[in-house]
């Protein structure tokens, strides 16, 4: 593989304002086409990128251009007619967190993709963060001990987004499966990724359509609100195999001060990222260490670690099997507020 070839689908913020600038960062990667059911978007894109090519479609794109992946940058309702489509011709696949907009899309595209053998990974940024990442790397060399706790938040004051996010057609749901997996994910991920097995949790749709004025929204490219069924916060806890379980809290909209932050607690010692301390005993007493991995272009990292994972041949680490995984234990979240009660995963 000399130069890796990556057609873009989805010409809307997250590829433009992430996956672009990340790209262009490289020598080894050209861009041969950008595809979007809003062929003048995609046009638009083209030029901006000096990409040569804009495609109304997926379909029409992948008919025309050869490509090593396909970088699926659509909304979530989209994700799994893309990441199939791509599978079917034998494309490899990056995908925009979440994986899909429920767990049967997940599933479908699951099958496609393995019945294809076609690499997949999960883009889920926060876990390439070099505190993420050098924290990992400490939870595997045992510094913590066995962890058995963990608790995050991404909680927003105000900060519901405005277009598709709030319509469950495209979207799947509110913050749990747009912002909440970020912080879930991340912390499952520092956890070492132990198997979920029963989830109970309670969302509420109480403030997120909010008049309030000055704060800051989040806007996709088509702004207009189509439907606003999604829930606007959600709390709960996640049971793992291995006896350790995770509290998680994820806002849009919440009359408390906005936060975020993942915390891990093992046998040895505990830790929390931004900024990254560890929480330890020295010589008989506590103590509070601050390592300083340097900061780093998360995007970027995600990326480089995927294009290395085809380059080489190794899994992604957030691969299907992670991915569908994840689109299980949101899926639990909502069945389990849905039912009022703890449910299996
Ligand atoms: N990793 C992150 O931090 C992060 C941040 C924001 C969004 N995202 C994810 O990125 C994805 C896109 O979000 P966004 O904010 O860029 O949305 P956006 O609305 O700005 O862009 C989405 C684009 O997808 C296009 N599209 C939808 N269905 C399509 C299809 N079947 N074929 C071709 N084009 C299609 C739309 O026309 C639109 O231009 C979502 O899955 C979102 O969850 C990730």
């Amino acid at each position: 593989m000399d130069k890796i070839r990556v057609a873009i689908v989805g010409a809307g913020n997250i590829a433009r304002t992430a996956h672009m600038p990340a790209y262009r960062k490289r020598t080894d990667v050209e861009i041969v086409g950008v595809a979007d059911i809003n062929y003048e978007r995609a046009q638009n894109f083209a030029e901006s990128f000096g990409v040569p090519k804009a495609f109304p479609s997926i379909e029409a794109m992948l008919d025309e251009v050869e490509c090593d992946y396909v970088d699926i940058c659509v909304w979530n309702g989209s994700h799994a007619s893309c990441a199939i489509e791509a599978a079917k011709r034998g494309r490899a696949v990056l995908c925009e967190k979440p994986m899909a907009l429920n767990l049967e899309h997940a599933l479908k595209m699951k099958e496609a993709i393995q019945a294809a053998g076609v690499p997949f990974m999960l883009a889920v940024p926060t876990r390439y963060s070099s505190q993420a990442m050098l924290l990992r790397e400490m939870v595997d060399a045992g510094k913590l001990g066995d962890i058995y706790y963990a608790k995050t938040a991404y909680t927003r004051r105000r900060g519901t987004p405005i277009g598709w996010f709030t319509d469950t057609r495209k979207s799947g749901g509110g913050p749990v499966i747009d912002i909440g997996v970020h912080c879930i994910d991340r912390t499952w991920f520092l956890m070492g990724c132990p198997k979920p097995v029963r989830v109970s949790a309670s969302t509420s749709y109480a403030i997120g359509e909010f008049k309030t004025r000055g704060v800051h929204r989040w806007a996709a490219l088509d702004s207009d609100v189509t439907a606003f069924d999604t829930e606007d916060s959600a709390c709960g806890v996640i049971h793992f195999e291995n006896g350790a379980a995770m509290m998680f809290e994820v806002s849009w909209a919440l009359n408390a001060p906005g936060e975020s932050f993942t915390q891990i607690c093992g046998s040895k010692g505990g830790a929390r990222l931004d900024p990254l301390t560890i929480y330890g005993e020295d010589m008989g007493y506590l103590t509070d260490n601050k390592p300083n991995p340097g900061e780093n272009d998360m995007f970027y990292e995600e990326i480089d670690h995927f294009i290395h994972c085809l380059r080489t041949g190794e899994t992604p680490r957030s691969d299907l099997e992670q991915a569908v995984t994840m689109q299980r234990i949101l899926q639990g979240i909502y069945d389990s507020a849905r039912l009022k009660k703890e449910v299996e995963i």
